[in-house]
């Protein structure tokens, strides 16, 4: 079954090209928009690769004119939180400004339906109270409030424009294709799990700990990790959705597990399952982290009938772990 065409911008990244792959496997065909930044060619699988950048309008339109996708898939963006707080204009003119360009692309070729990566850095809690789509935003960072203001954009050109979209938030990625196809590679890394495995594959020395004076119950981040292949089957999910009565104007949800996990209890579920001692050191905080982030996603089960298939920590770890030692 040929579904058509999906213009995935990013598709060369970490969940851009899991998603891609989870695209193929439901009949469409990924065509993969990526400035090469972050990306890797090896990641890009199951359809065409453009060279391109989304702030170069030009270049969107006439991939879109010669492709005719039927709907786009946002991934490209800058993604560290902590980098941001230092080079803000970097995040907004880069996570603003594409998209800014690709909605103007979209309105002037007609296309009219997009899924968007947001993330739960649009908020900000100390609480362990899970974090629904309702919540105020508060972004702690750059990073985050660069993906609020483009959740605006997409209200804005609902309202004008009727583009039908989908923000999903993702708290945090995690894992690797279990088959063994693709997996976690920033360069540089700065995600704490793929970090804790560099330790452990011998390619670092130790862990370092942001902080330890946060109000948790062991005094360090807590987090809701989220299994890749989880995320990517969601963005399969909103597409139906965006296609049905219901995907009108601009929607929103939250992807998680509802369960968080320190950045200690990280390091030791990582340390159980490799062997090895994993070295740690606790250092100043990171600027820009929130204490607590824990998802309530009730509305993409009932909604979207989304249903994590990896919700656990150590099974998220181990995929990780296989990819990163793979032969
Ligand atoms: N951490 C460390 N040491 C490290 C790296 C991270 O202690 O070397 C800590 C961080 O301070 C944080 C936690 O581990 O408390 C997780 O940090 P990550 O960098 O792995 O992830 P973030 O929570 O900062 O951000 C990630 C994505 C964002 C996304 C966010 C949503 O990078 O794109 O999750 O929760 F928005």
């Amino acid at each position: 079954m040929n579904r058509g065409a999906i213009l995935v911008t990013g598709g060369a990244g970490y969940i851009g090209s899991h998603t891609c792959k989870a695209l193929a496997a439901n009949g469409y065909t990924p065509v993969v928009f990526d400035n090469m930044s972050g990306g890797h060619p090896w990641a890009v699988q199951w359809g065409p690769l453009e060279y391109g950048d989304c702030r170069d309008y030009e270049a969107l339109v006439r991939v879109i004119r010669q492709y005719k996708p039927v709907a786009v898939m946002h991934f490209a963006a800058f993604i560290a939180a902590g980098e941001s707080v230092a080079d803000p204009g970097k995040y907004y003119g880069n996570n603003v400004g594409g998209m800014i360009t690709l909605l103007s692309a979209m309105r002037d070729t007609g296309l009219d339906k997009i899924v968007f990566s947001s993330t739960a850095a649009i908020f900000s809690t100390d609480s362990m109270d899970p974090i629904g789509e309702d919540r105020a935003q508060s972004p702690s960072n750059p990073y985050g409030a660069s993906k609020a203001m483009c959740e605006e954009l997409l209200r804005g050109f609902a309202a004008a424009h009727g583009i039908r979209s989908v923000a999903l938030r993702y708290f945090n990625a995690a894992g690797a294709d279990p088959d063994g196809e693709l997996g976690e590679a920033h360069e540089p890394e700065t995600h704490l799990i793929p970090l804790i495995l560099e330790v452990a594959a011998g390619k670092r020395q130790e862990i370092l700990i942001f902080g330890d004076d946060y109000p948790t119950p062991d005094g360090t981040c807590i987090r809701d990790y989220i299994h890749i292949c989880d995320l990517a089957e969601a963005h399969i999910l909103s597409l139906g959705f965006l296609n049905g009565s219901d995907g009108a104007g601009a929607n929103a949800f939250n992807l998680g597990n509802g369960s968080g996990f320190s950045v200690m209890e990280v390091v030791e579920a990582a340390r159980s399952l490799t062997g090895h001692p994993v070295p740690a050191r606790i250092v100043e905080r990171r600027a820009g982290d929130p204490p607590v982030l824990i998802c309530d996603a009730r509305r993409a089960r009932k909604t979207l009938g989304w249903r994590p298939q990896h919700p656990n920590l150590t099974t998220q770890i181990e995929h990780a772990w296989s990819w990163m030692t793979r032969a």
